[in-house]
């Protein structure tokens, strides 16, 4: 939408993929969270939105047919949390279903029907984003539910005078892509991701054709971040990170920081790829090719330069090239080749190529600024 928020893809938290519904998913890990944002250098990364998913809310609506935080989980409420973290400069997050209830087999309370009052307690809490899920939706047309949480949010922000990021929860189902960007700020376009290879590479597939959907204010949303929660190697991970990045993706980490190793921050907290996704140009990356498992995906940045990616989708170390010109740049005598994950800047005549390990991704800022005198030759690291 034409409203100014998420001009770049939003970056954050979010606990489903490390808790689910597990109790552990409690007042205390949010809060949690927010302190590790600011105490580990994330907040002054980018991450900004602390946001919980199904499971905060009891089962029924009280006598006013309002949202009830369990208290066993929110004991102080969600206003509570709202406040805490809005204290450490931060945003909260909250989640519910475009249906009758949520995914759940509790059953808890969905908002189709009750768009307008859930959302105006959403705004009186301070909530300043919406995961709305599809789960038991009726039936119903998935743009006319959509559109009516957007109204609503709107609506309800109007009032508290406090915007509500809007995150379209359908899976893909009704093909978001061509009509959400007038009704939210980011729609998944997939199912679930899970934490293994073979999930995150089927998303990333399904995701990156649909680069010509997305730009400033209107993201493709392939699933928050497995990073750390152990089903994957770090060479793994960091393609992952590499290719939501490349793809320009919502970055909502989705590990139990409370419990992250050294590498876990390391992956998240990188500034130079975080800078790709974040690019203010807002342009999705796009795969150049992908020829027997060795993939080049560029992404076009604001400063004139490209992002590009060798992913080595295959099990054994592969050769993976292309050119300057063929990712975009104008001809130039030198190139500055920039390798994002280990921070040396390089100069190259044109080539762009890599061995690049199996199941990683060299990812490389390319700009037509190279100068010999500075920088060494591209072939004395991997890069060639
Ligand atoms: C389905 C969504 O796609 C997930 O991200 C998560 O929100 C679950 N529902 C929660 O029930």
């Amino acid at each position: 939408p034409d409203d100014g928020l998420a001009l770049t893809p939003p970056m954050g938290f979010n606990n489903w993929n490390s808790t689910q519904c597990r109790a552990e998913f409690d007042e205390e890990m949010v809060k949690g969270i927010a302190d590790i944002f600011v105490d580990k250098g994330l907040k002054d990364a980018g991450y900004e939105y602390v946001n919980l998913d199904d499971c905060w809310a009891l089962p029924a609506r009280d006598a006013d047919g309002k949202l009830v935080p369990d208290p066993a989980r929110f004991p102080g409420g969600i206003k509570a949390v709202a406040d805490y973290v809005h204290a450490k400069g931060l945003k909260l997050g909250i989640y519910t279903s475009a249906g009758t209830k949520t995914c759940n087999d509790a059953g808890f309370p969905g908002a189709l029907g009750h768009e307008y009052s859930d959302a105006r307690q959403f705004a009186d809490w301070g909530v300043d984003y919406l995961k709305y899920d599809n789960c038991n939706n009726q039936g119903v047309d998935a743009r006319q539910r959509y559109t009516t949480m957007r109204d609503a949010l709107k609506a309800a922000s109007a009032t508290t005078g406090r915007p509500i990021v809007y995150s379209i929860c359908e899976w893909g189902e009704n093909r978001p892509w061509e009509w959400a960007a007038d009704v939210g700020q980011l729609w998944r376009t997939t199912g679930d991701i899970s934490d293994n290879w073979g999930s995150m590479l089927s998303i990333m597939k399904q995701n990156l054709p649909l680069a010509r959907y997305a730009g400033p204010g209107h993201w493709n949303d392939p699933d928050m971040l497995e990073v750390g929660n152990g089903g994957m190697t770090d060479t793994e991970y960091r393609t992952h990170f590499s290719m939501w990045s490349v793809m320009a993706a919502p970055l909502l980490i989705g590990s139990d920081l409370r419990s992250a190793s050294d590498e876990t921050f390391e992956i998240l907290g990188n500034e130079e790829v975080i800078a790709v996704d974040q690019d203010p140009l807002g342009k999705q990356g796009t795969v150049l090719s992908s020829e027997d498992g060795r993939w080049v995906v560029a992404k076009e940045l604001a400063d004139g330069s490209r992002a590009v990616a060798l992913f080595n989708e295959t099990g054994s170390p592969q050769r993976i090239a292309t050119s300057a010109k063929a990712v975009g740049l104008p001809g130039a005598a030198a190139y500055t080749l920039r390798d994002l994950w280990r921070h040396k800047s390089y100069n190259t005549a044109g080539t762009i190529s890599a061995t690049v390990p199996a199941h990683g991704t060299v990812l490389v800022r390319v700009s037509a600024d190279g100068d010999w005198a500075e920088n060494p030759p591209a072939v004395e690291l991997a890069l060639d």
